[in-house]
C-alpha cells in the first residue's frame, strides 16, 4: 500500500519534471522563433550591398530586397478592367517618339473632352495612365510637351528627384526643388534618369516609409495648419498607417504652378474639399488657361485621388492606398508588401478580401456598380457643360461681350472644375461614391444655371461654393438629425 502509493508519487514526479523539462524546451524554442522572426521582420534581408542616401538606381535596392523589386518591375504589365487598369495601344515609333506602345486616348473614347479643354493643351493629348514603370517616359514624349513649353516642375511627379534636388540644391532638397520648378523641362529631364524608386518612399537606412516630395511636405503642412496644427512635419508626426497614404499623396493630388517660379503648390491651406479648392484659387486668383469657346478663365483638375479618398468610408476607416494597392502578400516564411501597384480589381483576393467577407464576384460587382452609376452621372454633367459651352459660344457669335457673360463665365469655371475633379480622378467613384455624387450633381446645377444665365441678363445664381463673407447656409453646419457627427475622419 504505502510502496505502491510512493512508487505512484515518483510516477508523478518524474511525469510533471519531464513535462516541465518538455514545456523548458518548447518555450525556449519559442523564444528563438519569436526572436528569429523579429530579426526576420526587422532585418529581412540579407545585406548584400550598403544603401546611402545617394542609391537611386532601384536595381541595387533590389540586390537587397529582391522580392519587393521584381513586384516593383512588374509595373510595366497592362491589364484593362472596366474603368481602370491600362491597355497598351501599338503605334509606329517616330524620331520624336520612339514608344512602340502608348496607354490608351481619353479624347478619342470621349471626343466631348475637346470641347471641354479647348485651347488646353489637355485636348491635343490625354491618355490613361498607366503603371508606374512608364512614368518618365509618358511624360517625356506626350504632345502636351509639343505644344506647350513645359517647366521643370512636371519632373516633381514622374522621376526619381530626390538625390537630383538635392545635387541641384547643393545638399538642400527645397532649394533644389526650387531651382528645377523654372528650369525648361528638357534641361531638367537630362538630370533624372529613374522613374519612382525606392529612395523616393523608404529611408535607405531603416527602410521606414518618408515623404521626399516637396510638394506634399508644403501642403500636408498649410492642410495641417488650417485645421489647428502648426508646423506639421509628415516625416516626424504621421503615423505608420498615415505613412502607408501619405507616400502615394506626393503625386496623386491636385496641383497648381504657382507664380513665375512655377512653384509646384498643392491647393490645401483651405481643406482639401473641392469647395475648399475653389476657393482657394479664387482668393488667390488663378486659372490654368482661357477657354478657347467661351473666354472664360476655367481650371484644370488632375488626379486628386488623395482628396477624393479622403472623403471616403475607407479613409474614416482607417483603410491606407498600399491596404489596397500593395496588398500583403507571403512569400515563403515572408509577409511583404506588393510592390506591384495597379488596379486592386486584379488583385481582390488579397486586396479587398483579408477584410471583406464576401465572394470575388460580389466585391467585384459593388465597384463595378459604384462606378456604373458615377459614370452615367458623369455623362450627364459632362453634357451640361458641353451644352453651356455651345451656349456661350452661340451668344459670343451673337456679339454678347465679357460682361453680358459674366455671371455664365463664373458658372463655367465651376461646373467645369466640378465635373473634372471626378472625371480625372481615377477610380471612377470608387473612392468616395457619395461624394462623387454629390460634386456632379452640383456640377449639373451649376451648368443648368449658367445657360439660364446666358439668356437672363439679370439672372441670379445660387452659385456655389458660398462667396466669401457670406455665411454659410444653415445646412453647411447643422447636420440634420440622426447623423453622424464624427470628425472629418483624417
Ligand atoms: C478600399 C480600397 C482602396 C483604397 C483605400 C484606395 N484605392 Fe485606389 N482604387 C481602388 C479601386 C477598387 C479602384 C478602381 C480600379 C479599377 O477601376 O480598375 C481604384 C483606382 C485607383 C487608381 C486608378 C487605377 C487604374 O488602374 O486605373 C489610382 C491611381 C488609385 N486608385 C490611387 C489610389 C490612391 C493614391 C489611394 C490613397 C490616397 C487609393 N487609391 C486608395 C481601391 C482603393
Ligand atoms: C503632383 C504630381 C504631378 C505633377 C506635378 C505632374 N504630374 Fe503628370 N501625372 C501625375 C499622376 C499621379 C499621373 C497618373 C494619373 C493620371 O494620369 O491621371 C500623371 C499622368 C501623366 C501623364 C499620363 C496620362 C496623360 O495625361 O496622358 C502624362 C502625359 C503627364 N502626367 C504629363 C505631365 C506633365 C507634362 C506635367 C507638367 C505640366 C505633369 N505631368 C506634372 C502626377 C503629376
Ligand atoms: C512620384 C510620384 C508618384 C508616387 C509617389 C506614386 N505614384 Fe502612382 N502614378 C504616378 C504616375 C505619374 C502614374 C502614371 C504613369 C503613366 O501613365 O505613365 C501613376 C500610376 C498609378 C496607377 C495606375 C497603374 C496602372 O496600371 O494603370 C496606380 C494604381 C497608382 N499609380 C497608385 C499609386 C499608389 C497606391 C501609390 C503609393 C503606394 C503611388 N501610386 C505612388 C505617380 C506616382
Ligand atoms: C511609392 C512608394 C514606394 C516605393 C517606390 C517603394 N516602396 Fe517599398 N514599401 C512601400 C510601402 C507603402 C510599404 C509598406 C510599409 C509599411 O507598411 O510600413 C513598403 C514596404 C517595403 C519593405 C518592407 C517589407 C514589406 O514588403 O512590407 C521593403 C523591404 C521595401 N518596401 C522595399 C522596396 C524596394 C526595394 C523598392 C524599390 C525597388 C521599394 N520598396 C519601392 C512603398 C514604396
Ligand atoms: C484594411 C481593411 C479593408 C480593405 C483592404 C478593404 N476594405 Fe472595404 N471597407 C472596410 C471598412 C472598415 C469599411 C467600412 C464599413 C464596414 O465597417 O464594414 C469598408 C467599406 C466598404 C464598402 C462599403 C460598404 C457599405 O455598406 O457601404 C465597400 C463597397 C467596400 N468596402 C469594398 C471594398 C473593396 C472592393 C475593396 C478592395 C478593393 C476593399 N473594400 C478593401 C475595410 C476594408
Amino acid at each position: 500500500m504505502e510502496a505502491s502509493r510512493t512508487r505512484r508519487r515518483i510516477a508523478l514526479l518524474v511525469a510533471a519534471m519531464v513535462l516541465a523539462a518538455g514545456a523548458a524546451a518548447g518555450a525556449a524554442a519559442l523564444a528563438v522563433n519569436i526572436m528569429e522572426r523579429k530579426q526576420e521582420s526587422r532585418n529581412p534581408f540579407y545585406r548584400v550591398v550598403e544603401l546611402t542616401d545617394e542609391t537611386v538606381d532601384p536595381a541595387i535596392w533590389g540586390k537587397n530586397f529582391p522580392l519587393q523589386y521584381d513586384d516593383y518591375k512588374r509595373t510595366v504589365d497592362m491589364t484593362r478592367t472596366k474603368y481602370g487598369g491600362s491597355d497598351g495601344v501599338p503605334r509606329a515609333p517616330t524620331a520624336n517618339d520612339p514608344r512602340e506602345v502608348t496607354a490608351q486616348s481619353r479624347l478619342e473614347e470621349d471626343p466631348r473632352l475637346k470641347t471641354f479643354w479647348a485651347g488646353y493643351a489637355f485636348a491635343v493629348d490625354f491618355r490613361e495612365e498607366r503603371g508606374h514603370a512608364y512614368m518618365l517616359d509618358d511624360q517625356t514624349f506626350t504632345e502636351r510637351q509639343v505644344v506647350t513649353k513645359q517647366p521643370g516642375t512636371c519632373m516633381h511627379c514622374h522621376a526619381s528627384v530626390y538625390v537630383p534636388y538635392k545635387k541641384l540644391g547643393g545638399g538642400d532638397l527645397i532649394k533644389g526643388f526650387e531651382q528645377m520648378n523654372h528650369m525648361p523641362y528638357m534641361e531638367a529631364r537630362k538630370l533624372v534618369e529613374h522613374p519612382v524608386a525606392c529612395i523616393d518612399c523608404h529611408d535607405p537606412g531603416t527602410m521606414q516609409l518618408r515623404v521626399t516630395r516637396p510638394g506634399f511636405l508644403e501642403g500636408i503642412r498649410a492642410l495641417k495648419a488650417s485645421q489647428g496644427v502648426q508646423n506639421y512635419d509628415v516625416n516626424t508626426m504621421a503615423t505608420r498607417q498615415e505613412m502607408r497614404t501619405y507616400v502615394c499623396g506626393q503625386c496623386h493630388v491636385e496641383y497648381y504652378f504657382k507664380g513665375p517660379d512655377k512653384r509646384l503648390t498643392y491647393p490645401w491651406s483651405k481643406g482639401i474639399k473641392i469647395e475648399n479648392i475653389l476657393s482657394y484659387y479664387d482668393e488667390n486668383p488663378h486659372k490654368d488657361w482661357v477657354h478657347a469657346e467661351t473666354g472664360a478663365p476655367v481650371l484644370k483638375a488632375q488626379h486628386p485621388e488623395f482628396e477624393m479618398y479622403n472623403q471616403g468610408i475607407h479613409a474614416r476607416s482607417g483603410v491606407s492606398c498600399a491596404d489596397c494597392h500593395m496588398p500583403y502578400k507571403r512569400e515563403g516564411a515572408l509577409k511583404i508588401s506588393d510592390h506591384h501597384v495597379r488596379s486592386p480589381l486584379l488583385n481582390v483576393n488579397r486586396a479587398c478580401q483579408t477584410c471583406h467577407n464576401w465572394t470575388e464576384e460580389e466585391l467585384t460587382q459593388r465597384v463595378n456598380t459604384i462606378q456604373d452609376r458615377t459614370f452615367e452621372l458623369r455623362n450627364r454633367a459632362l453634357d451640361a457643360v458641353v451644352a453651356l459651352i455651345g451656349d456661350m459660344k452661340a451668344a459670343r457669335a451673337a456679339g454678347k461681350t465679357d460682361a453680358d457673360l459674366k455671371t455664365a463665365m463664373d458658372l463655367q469655371r465651376r461646373a467645369q472644375f466640378m465635373v473634372d475633379f471626378v472625371e480625372a480622378e481615377n477610380s471612377m467613384g470608387f473612392h468616395a461614391p457619395e461624394e462623387a455624387a454629390r460634386i456632379l450633381g452640383i456640377a449639373m446645377d451649376l451648368a443648368r444655371q449658367g445657360q439660364l444665365a446666358v439668356r437672363q441678363p439679370d439672372f441670379q445664381p445660387s452659385s456655389f461654393p458660398t462667396p466669401p463673407g457670406v455665411k454659410p447656409t444653415p445646412r453647411e453646419v447643422t447636420p440634420p438629425p440622426g447623423s453622424s457627427t464624427g470628425g472629418s475622419g483624417h
